[in-house]
């Protein structure tokens, strides 16, 4: 044990009423008076033969003997005369900080505790460097994503615990989870080859993220032709109509019944044989109108649905990008909905979008990629009654991606209107200022390794600031997300920086 560095020291273990136990201890922390030589948050150690106690402080107490009598302080209040006047309760004042035990190091090893600390032992800072192995960080190939709160160690996963079961960002609107994802993208696009490149598209549904395309990759120390980002505009998109079953087109449409299903899947079915490959949504429609064998009614409302679907554009008679040429490793595809209004434009693209990667990765034609869904809420809702084209699609990939990472990286502001399957199956969880009653129990009652002094500390988490749970790392852990390194130029910082150049 004598190996161990010897942090500083922060106090000395005293008894309670319930402890030292197994799981908690509390010690009067060290320093003068006003000194604050503990934080709530941080990370503590005691050293003991068995191994080191890795602990964190829950909250702290002042306390002082002199006003412990509310009828002395009173007495003294009605007489005018402050209570230090008389007596040096200074020197009587000190702090208690409760500390819940996280685990024991022992021989390079996590050891769930088994014993409680004595009174009396010496607690320190926790060593950075016993720290971040505890926590399971990488500091050699991991992403660097900022530091742990309250310690001066960089927060660097790898990026097999981030990602590789599925990752969710929650938090409330400008908590800063847009800003976390632009740097864990930084981090994806600085691998090398020899720590293995991990593919990323993300699904831009306000063009937050076409400004990667345009910055100097030198700002990452990288080479220019090592440097691949692709911006794909959600108007060139286009689903290849042949590629859709009948099943497919009435997913699309709301209230396709069976019957009608079954006559356009016939229609579909010769179109391919006559057709030669490809067609449009308008040959097909041109089909079915000339399909005696289809009831008037039928006919109409088949057409009229394709009509409308074929005026969103979004179809004809190529697949447009080549997702399997698109996807590669080490490439950050970005995909800018931002032209669309249209929710239903928006759900037909992602829908199209993940069940391609899914297909693709599935027969191994495409690499290993993690899929980034901006306001995943409004493509995978948990509410029955709201249209969501993509929702299986994305829960298919929840459910079953892992296992040939088809990997999610789903960020929403209302994790309540998140779907439970998809949210449940995000092993790791990166939670960012949440103040909404509703969504923190929804995520206290999705995310396992949650407890609830951490989740009453979401509430107080400023913005660029993070809770990780799940398998990240070995318990919750608070991080301060760093700067990006490239920044988007030329956008207002403020309202007020807006209206003063609209008013030029
Ligand atoms: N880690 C950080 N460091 C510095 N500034 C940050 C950080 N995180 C967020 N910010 C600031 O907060 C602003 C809002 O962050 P961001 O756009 O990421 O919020 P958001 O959670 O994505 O919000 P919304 O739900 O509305 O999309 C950013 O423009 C940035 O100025
Ligand atoms: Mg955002």
């Amino acid at each position: 044990m004598n190996e161990y560095p010897q942090p500083s020291r922060l106090g000395t273990v005293i008894c309670t009423d319930s402890g030292p136990n197994v799981m908690e201890f509390s010690f009067v922390v060290e320093g003068g008076p006003n000194d604050i030589i503990a934080r709530r948050g941080e990370f503590v150690s005691v050293v003991t033969e068995s191994g080191i106690v890795i602990a964190r402080i829950q909250d702290l107490t002042r306390t002082n003997r002199y006003y412990q009598h509310a009828e002395a302080v009173r007495e003294y209040q009605s007489r005018g005369e402050p209570l230090r006047a008389i007596f040096p309760t200074d020197r009587w004042q000190y702090t208690v900080a409760s500390a819940r035990v996280l685990g024991l190091w022992s021989d390079g090893h996590t050891v769930r505790p088994y014993f409680a600390v004595s009174p009396g032992a010496t607690v320190r800072s926790a060593d950075e460097d016993t720290l971040g192995r505890f926590l399971r960080l990488d500091s050699q190939d991991g992403l660097d994503l900022g530091t742990v709160a309250y310690q001066n160690l960089a927060f660097t996963p790898s990026i097999d615990r981030l990602v590789s079961k599925h990752l969710a960002i929650l938090a409330m609107s400008g908590a800063g989870k847009s800003y976390f994802v632009s740097v864990l993208l930084e981090e994806i696009l600085k691998r090398t080859p020899k720590q293995g490149r991990l593919s990323a598209v993300v699904v831009d549904v306000h063009g937050e993220y076409t400004y990667l395309k345009d910055a100097g990759p030198e700002s990452l120390g990288m080479k220019p032709k090592d440097f691949d980002v692709e911006v794909v505009k959600g108007s060139h998109f286009q689903i290849p109509v042949q590629a859709l079953s009948a099943e497919g087109i009435g997913a699309l449409v709301a209230d396709m019944s069976s019957i009608q299903i079954r006559d356009l899947r016939r229609v579909i079915a010769n179109a391919r044989t006559h057709l030669e490959g490809s067609y449009s949504l308008g040959e097909l429609a041109t089909l079915i109108r000339e399909d005696e064998t289809i009831s008037r009614n039928t006919r109409e409302a088949l057409t009229s649905w394709l009509v409308s679907l074929d005026e969103t554009g979004l179809f004809g008679k190529e697949g447009v990008p080549d997702i399997k040429r698109l996807i590669r490793p080490g490439r950050l595809t970005i995909i800018d909905l931002s032209d669309f209004i249209s929710l239903k434009k928006k759900q037909i693209v992602v829908s199209h979008l993940a069940s391609e990667l899914l297909y693709l990765r599935r027969r191994n034609e495409i690499p290993p990629f993690l899929f980034v869904l901006e306001e995943a809420h409004q493509f995978c809702p948990e509410s029955r009654h709201e249209l969501a084209l993509p929702k299986g699609r994305i829960e298919t990939i929840a459910r079953e991606g892992r296992k040939f990472y088809a990997l999610l990286c789903l960020i929403s502001q209302r994790p309540v209107k998140l779907s439970t399957t998809v949210l449940s199956q995000c092993s790791n969880q990166a939670i960012l200022r949440c103040t909404n009653p509703y969504d923190l129990d929804h995520i206290g009652k999705s995310s396992e390794g949650i407890d609830r002094s951490s989740l009453d500390a979401i509430t107080t988490l400023e913005i660029g600031e993070a809770l990780f749970v799940g398998e990240t790392v070995s318990v919750p852990t608070f991080v301060k997300i760093r700067h990006r390194h490239l920044e988007p130029t030329g956008l207002p910082r403020s309202l007020s920086e807006a209206i003063k150049r609209s008013d030029k």
